[in-house]
């Protein structure tokens, strides 16, 4: 796929997490009636090396439970309350219902203690079920991607990058042993000078959280591939507009 593929795709950011609790099946499912392009999601491993999703490595924020995702497992994981009586999904569980109906991208997160085979482990789930088409890997952390292209030549990836300058600078830096078939700055950082760039470089931009009418206007007024948002019911009805 090239990066012209995608224009002022919509992505649901952990789901359509305006409408349910974030990174459940209610938030990818409400994202699929949304008519929304694509969904955005966060991975990490479980104590017995399941792939779950989740934001954060620690499960206090979004469930009744206290501890580390990564010393928990699939079963303790489970039974969690993650919100409105949701369980933590399997990476499984979202590829199933989603197939290729919409654009994936899954956020590999690095602060599970079992990051060891998270890139490996989520490529070969995602090449089984004949997705890759459907699907941009993104990280942070530049080692995962290289991980995850190493794992998967074919694999598109994303580098997410903070505000902070020197961040920035580095991981620019690292990711080009991998050229990343996209970059995923935040809002703040996109001008139409960002985005001459990385199409000089053959590179996609697609965005994160934009969730205020006016940003997302200028977005897609730029042009770019995409934004990730917590609402793509009125991402698309600014869609519309233009
Ligand atoms: O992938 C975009 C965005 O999700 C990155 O930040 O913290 O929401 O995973 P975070
Ligand atoms: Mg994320």
């Amino acid at each position: 796929m090239q990066p012209e593929t995608l224009f002022r795709a919509i992505f649901a950011h952990r789901g359509a997490s305006a409408y349910a609790p974030e990174n459940t099946m209610a938030a990818f499912r409400s994202a699929l009636s949304s008519r929304a392009d694509g969904i955005e999601l966060d991975v990490h491993l479980s104590a017995d090396h399941q792939i779950v999703v989740i934001h954060d490595d620690d499960v206090s924020r979004t469930t009744n439970g206290q501890g580390k995702v990564h010393a928990l497992t699939l079963e303790e994981l489970r039974r969690l309350d993650a919100g409105q009586g949701e369980v933590i999904p399997t990476l499984l569980d979202v590829l199933e219902l989603i197939g290729d109906q919409m654009f994936l991208n899954i956020e590999l997160k690095r602060f599970s203690g079992s990051a060891a085979y998270l890139p490996e482990k989520v490529t070969q789930l995602v090449n089984e079920l004949d997705l890759n088409s459907k699907v941009i890997y993104s990280s942070f952390d530049p080692m995962l991607l290289i991980r995850t292209r190493r794992s998967d030549p074919q694999a598109k990836c994303g580098l997410l990058l903070l505000e902070d300058g020197f961040g920035t600078a580095v991981r620019l830096l690292v990711s080009t042993f991998i050229k990343p078939w996209s970059l995923h700055p935040h809002y703040s950082s996109v001008s139409h000078k960002y985005l001459q760039r990385a199409r000089l470089r053959g590179q996609a931009v697609i965005t994160y959280t934009v969730n205020q009418p006016e940003e997302m206007q200028r977005l897609f007024n730029l042009g770019l591939q995409g934004i990730i948002t917590d609402d793509p019911v009125q991402a698309i009805e600014v869609r519309n507009t233009l």
